[in-house]
């Protein structure tokens, strides 16, 4: 359950889960079945024809997985679907959750507005993998122009798609007036709120209609589980225009149901699950979603430090002698400032920031390397991958290093440490290994350094 009056917090940890009536266990379980007892022919039989909502087969619900649904549309603020099942749907990866909110509007022959800004997986996905299918996109070049967004519809078009914050670029979508836009148009807007996370940004305020994560990021927060989240604010009317016949016209799977109007709002995501979700089946695993759950308990406190470890990294840099450049929404120069000020209600700027360095310098070149470049994942508490990349390639790189970086959020406090070690000349960059060093190694670290050691780890940030 959710109380309307809890804050973000306590939805963070409560939303969706209570204590277990018969052992009194406070945790949510791992509930690993694929199946569910049916108490007779006819409870399996109103299952099965929608006539009753409950769990038949875990391709297409499971307990565990209810709670992530639950609690994540709790903290994006999307109401129960008429059905009582939550405004929510989590399935096996981000891309899942894309390519879902996709399928459950188009199909051959339709068309998608989308912003050029997006992470580099849904771009490939649109631009060849649903391509090949006959899904046509349209990527708005400059996602700040409204006008590109306008021109770029058509009269098959049956969404748009943008981040809420661009991964890697970083900007701030205007999602209120892209959403204006699409709905002057007669189609959904659906927002990519991975990076940002409703702590940050929750786009159903600024008029967005669907949400979608990868749960693998900051949701999940510790690089062990694959996951994505469809999420549906129940405000856009599927019957206002011709566009969507898939809610408005008889599925023939469904004894001719016709999603919209029997459902009414919400019916977008009780689609994606019976229909697209059965159908292809990209379902989330209960014990990822249990890690989830286990990670959107400290979401919050998460977020924070991203947020300060972005600001006291990107204090450092700006007007660094070696950095070129800076982009990070919270400094008045960023063409993103007030936009991303007024978005976030001055609950924090951004959890990432980029950098664009002089290559020529070894100090910036480490700052790349010890910054970004280790790992294929943003957001979690702890990079543990290493990337061994010779110094000399990024002098081969030529022209200037964009560093994009998301931020681990541990160890804030071990920042000063780094950029004292590199003015001390204590650092022996030739035999760096890019590793991180917990807080407990830390002081390993010092002492080596006292011992005279060749220091082999840098504290990542
Ligand atoms: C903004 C964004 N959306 C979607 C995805 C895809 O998520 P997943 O890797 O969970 O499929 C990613 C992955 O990095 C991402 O950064």
């Amino acid at each position: 359950m959710t109380d309307a009056n809890w804050g973000f917090e306590t939805r963070q940890v409560h939303s969706g889960a209570a204590a277990d009536p018969t052992t009194g266990a406070v945790v949510t379980p791992i509930y690993q079945t694929t199946a569910y007892q049916f108490r007779d022919s006819k409870h399996a039989a109103d299952l099965f024809a929608l006539g009753e909502i409950g769990n038949i087969y875990t391709r297409i619900m499971n307990p565990t997985q209810a709670v992530v649904e639950a609690r994540v549309a709790a903290l994006e603020g999307a109401p129960d679907t008429a059905v009582g099942l939550p405004g929510a749907l989590a399935l096996a990866s981000g891309q899942a959750a894309s390519t879902t909110a996709i399928l459950n509007l188009a199909g051959a022959g339709d068309h998608i507005v989308a912003s050029a800004a997006l992470y580099g997986g849904t771009y490939n996905l649109f631009r060849h993998s649903l391509a090949k299918i006959g899904i046509d996109f349209t990527f708005v070049e400059d996602p700040d122009n409204l006008e590109e967004w306008r021109a770029a519809a058509r009269p098959n078009t049956k969404a748009f798609f943008g981040e809420s914050i661009g991964n890697p670029m970083n900007n701030f979508l205007d999602i209120r007036g892209v959403a204006d836009v699409a709905h002057e148009v007669g189609v959904p807007l659906i927002i990519d709120n991975t990076v940002a996370t409703p702590w940050l940004i929750r786009p159903f305020e600024h008029g967005a209609d669907i949400v979608v994560h990868s749960a693998t990021k900051f949701i999940g927060g510790h690089a062990n589980s694959i996951g994505g989240v469809l999420v549906d604010a129940g405000s856009f009317d599927f019957s206002a225009n011709d566009r969507f016949p898939g809610f408005t016209e008889p599925d023939p799977t469904y004894n001719g149901l016709s999603y919209w109007p029997a459902l009414g709002p919400g019916s977008y995501v009780i689609k994606a699950r019976v229909q697209i979700l059965r159908d292809y089946g990209a379902a989330v695993s209960p014990f990822n979603a249990f890690m989830f759950v286990q990670g959107l308990e400290t979401l919050s406190l998460r977020m924070e430090r991203h947020n300060a470890n972005a600001r006291a990294v990107v204090d450092f840099l700006d007007g660094h002698p070696q950095v070129e450049r800076i982009q990070y929404a919270g400094l008045a120069g960023s063409p993103w400032h007030q936009r991303a000020t007024e978005i976030t209600g001055g609950n924090g700027v951004n959890a990432s920031f980029e950098a664009v360095g002089k290559p020529q310098t070894i100090e910036t070149a480490i700052w790349a390397r010890d910054l970004a470049g280790t790992c294929v994942i943003i957001g979690v508490a702890d990079q543990q991958a290493s990337y061994d990349l010779p110094i000399a390639k990024f002098f081969d790189l030529g022209g200037s290093l964009r560093i994009s970086w998301y931020g681990d959020c541990l160890p804030t406090r071990d920042f000063p440490l780094l950029s004292q070690w590199y003015a001390q000349g204590q650092l022996d960059l030739d035999r760096v290994v890019t590793r991180i060093i917990t807080l407990d190694e830390t002081e390993e670290a010092f002492h080596a350094m006292e011992r005279g050691e060749t220091l082999r780890s840098v504290i990542r940030l």
